[in-house]
């Protein structure tokens, strides 16, 4: 049934889209739920049928990424996934570890996506800092699994910014602990200024995530993300002031990389000091996100992806540049 152009702009106002994946948490909806094609929002499920892993996989090859539910559905959503999380983790350790973290990382990533749509609620962010932490404690302890959970990642349909960070943080745990030179605990840190740094990303709309050409207003959106991260997650998750300045200057190295075109020398920040773990942070996200597919262009290779990173840390780090290789080369390797 067509709906009238009043029904439309009353939907308009009245739905929410969500990540089709996240409708895995309930049974079934208490209203009605929308596709949006070709300008209009059409019916997709009705209210009170169940839902079924079948119709989502259906929806998510067929349609799309997104569906649109009521506010009230969209609640109980983000409530249920809350809840599933909390209990998955307390169960992390039991049974399949293998296949617990990776059902970990995808609602992780489900409900960081969640957060970015609203950033400020505090119980949220404390909720996805304190599971994201449990997870890294538990891939510290199994080293074995960080490359299966990786490409089960890899492989899921989520929006790139959503997949990135966890992507990215689950190299530089896997990286910094094949390096020996680095407690658990700093491994840890890390992980979790790696996991968190893009948050500030939630001020940027999300058409602008596919556009292959920006303005230069948006370059400068984007450029400011990771200053507004650290706003973002300053005295309300237990960052130390390293971890924070880590996340304020994430994209050091992508400066460097533009001195380094325009011929000129880069000056980081007076108050931050690069070293070694953020030339990690930093690198490990460049190659994930040159090696990952974008709407706007093709996914490299790695070899040509390490490339073009050395020419920005072999020098100050040759040594450390060396086993990257080795480490991406066995992590990469079918
Ligand atoms: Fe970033």
């Amino acid at each position: 049934m067509k709906l009238s152009a009043t029904q439309q702009h009353r939907l308009n106002l009245e739905l929410k889209p969500i990540f089709i994946g996240q409708l895995i948490v309930l049974d079934e909806l208490t209203q009605p739920a929308f596709s949006f094609e070709q300008g209009e929002y059409k019916l997709a499920h009705a209210a009170g049928k169940s839902l079924t892993k079948e119709f989502i996989a259906h929806y998510a090859k067929n349609i799309g990424k997104n569906i649109f539910v009521y506010q009230e559905d969209y609640r109980s959503i983000n409530f249920s996934l809350k809840d599933e999380l909390t209990k998955m983790t307390r169960s992390l350790s039991i049974g399949d570890i293998t296949k617990n973290a990776s059902r970990q990382v995808n609602f992780l990533t489900m409900q960081m996506a969640n957060i970015y749509k609203n950033p400020y609620d505090d119980e949220l962010l404390s909720h996805q800092f304190q599971n994201s932490k449990n997870l890294s404690t538990l891939l510290l302890n199994n080293k074995g699994i960080h490359r299966d959970i990786y490409h089960s990642l890899a492989k899921q349909s989520f929006h790139y910014t959503h997949k990135q960070p966890m992507l990215s943080s689950i190299l530089v745990l896997s990286f910094m602990q094949s390096l020996k030179q680095f407690s658990d605990k700093e491994i840890q840190n890390f992980f979790l200024a790696s996991y968190f740094k893009d948050i500030g990303m939630s001020f940027i709309p999300r058409e602008k995530f596919e556009l292959s050409n920006l303005s230069d207003f948006d370059k400068t959106l984007f450029s400011e993300h990771s200053e507004n991260s650290m706003k973002l997650l300053n005295g309300r998750v237990p960052l130390n002031q390293g971890q924070l300045n880590l996340i304020k200057n994430h994209h050091y190295l992508n400066l460097k990389i533009q001195a380094l075109v325009r011929n000129e020398v880069y000056h980081a920040d007076q108050e931050f000091l690069s070293g070694i773990e953020s030339a990690i942070v930093s690198t490990l996200d460049i190659l994930v996100a040159m090696t990952s597919e974008r709407p706007y262009r093709e996914a490299l290779s790695h070899y040509k992806a390490l490339e073009f990173l050395k020419r920005v840390i072999s020098d100050e780090y040759p040594q450390e540049f060396k086993f990257l290789v080795v480490f991406i080369k066995n992590f990469f390797q079918s």
